[in-house]
């Protein structure tokens, strides 16, 4: 049975939440391996909005099993908030969802930490949810993690430790052990039936042909190896995140890689193809590009194909998946990035310094005026939007399964071969 990934391969946002809530349907299992409740993954079940963060988005289809992988980080209190709000609705998680028993914990120290640290001069513009700092005490071997949720001693203990190396960097704002505790053996409590060894599950459901979808979350270039390093997320959201985030090693049948038919960026770091100024405004407007976990207004600029070839070697894309193709009806003539002036390498800087200095090198291509959102097949798209899915997909060399061209379900279709022009 196949095993599916599917990846951001921009800098998030890249519209996966739809293609995965399309793609559970065809999908026993939804695995999410990485990052926590930074992510922010829109889906309209039933025709109600919901914003999943810590969640798989295979909560709201109820064949459906859901795993938290140990690579995640969890805040045990948005996480309940989270299973509330989709129980409400009438997705009961009871048996459909499995939280990893070696998941490391954000507490109130790390989304302190984070906010504390965001309000320095080298800011990386991070969503406060306390990711860095949580993931940094899981390698420094100074987390709390899941298990311990569920014995106080066990609790206690690693709160103490926990606070020996954090109190003092927060001071004065540092939280007592005694007002974390409670709080946090409630969390337990409430978590408990769904604290297990997810990995075992996991590989229980592959050894019975199970049809198992990782949830990507972010996009390649936060990457924290391949990313925009510092501007980057702490976790591994590429391809190679999987094995570890999920808990055991797995094969991959088909790896979809997500990238809009342009380019947003939320938070600080370099983007050698944003737009300027008044050209982004429009752009952005267009495409509603707000985020979906902060609300703040996300950066814009043309596709970027280089970076998209490089990221999408090293993650193994089988195909590509292309969102928000209807932002771009209507804009005159569109551009995308095919290098950079003087940059020789295949690959891209890993010094930010360099990154920083790459001015980007432009095919200008036709563009087309039809509204787009309508659209079913490859064949109800104009030729210049063909020509533009064309020359990406040639330039990537990946070719492309998957249009989106608006926020509902059947404005995502498959293609069967490369789209004709
Ligand atoms: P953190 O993951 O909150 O530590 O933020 C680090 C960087 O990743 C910042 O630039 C964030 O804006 C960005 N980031 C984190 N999660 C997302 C996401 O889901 N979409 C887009 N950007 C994100």
């Amino acid at each position: 049975m196949p095993t599916t990934a599917i990846l951001g391969l921009q800098w998030g946002d890249e519209g996966k939440g739809k293609l995965v809530d399309q793609l559970c349907a065809r999908h026993d299992l939804c695995v999410r391996f990485q990052g926590g409740g930074n992510a922010g993954h829109t889906v309209y079940p039933e025709g109600r909005k919901v914003v999943l963060h810590h969640l798989p988005t295979g909560v709201l289809h109820r064949h459906c099993l859901n795993i938290l992988g140990p690579g995640m980080v969890v805040d045990p209190f948005k996480l309940i908030a989270e299973i509330d709000e989709v129980q409400a609705l009438g997705y009961s998680c009871e048996k459909r969802l499995v939280i990893s028993d070696r998941l490391a914990i954000t507490t109130p120290v790390h989304t302190a930490l984070d906010a504390a640290r965001e309000g320095d001069e080298g800011k990386i513009g991070t969503t406060k949810r306390g990711i860095g700092p949580t993931y940094a005490d899981n390698y420094d071997r100074i987390a709390l993690r899941a298990c311990d949720l569920l014995d106080k001693s066990a609790l206690k203990e690693a709160l103490a430790r926990n606070l020996k190396v954090r109190g003092p960097q927060l001071g004065k704002a540092a939280p007592n052990l005694d007002s974390l505790l409670g709080p946090l053996l409630d969390a337990g409590k409430r978590l408990k039936p769904y604290i297990q060894d997810s990995a075992l599950v996991l590989k229980e459901a592959l050894d019975e042909d199970k049809r198992v979808l990782f949830e990507g979350a972010q996009g390649a270039l936060l990457d924290v190896s391949y990313g925009t390093y510092p501007f980057v997320t702490s976790s591994h959201t590429m391809a190679s995140g999987i094995p570890a985030g999920a808990g055991l090693w797995v094969k991959l049948d088909r790896v979809i890689g997500v990238t809009k038919a342009y380019c947003t960026r939320v938070g600080e770091g370099p983007f050698p193809t944003e737009l300027p100024k008044a050209e982004g405004d429009r752009l952005r407007e267009k495409g509603g590009e707000y985020g979906a976990t902060t609300g703040r207004p996300r950066r814009v600029g043309w596709v970027d194909l280089f970076a998209l070839r490089y990221v999408c070697r090293l993650s193994g894309v089988t195909e590509l998946a292309v969102t928000k193709l209807d932002v771009l009806s209507g804009l005159g003539s569109l551009k995308a990035g095919v290098g950079y002036k003087g940059h020789k390498e295949a690959g891209l800087p890993a010094e930010i310094s360099r990154f920083a200095a790459l001015k980007p090198e432009y095919r200008t291509l036709e563009g087309w005026n039809e509204a787009l959102g309508a659209a079913r097949g490859g064949s109800d798209l104009p030729a210049a939007a063909r020509a533009y899915l064309r020359f990406m997909e040639e330039f990537v060399g990946v070719k492309i399964g998957i249009i989106s061209v608006g926020p509902e379900r059947e404005a995502a279709f498959e293609v069967k071969g490369a789209p004709q022009g």
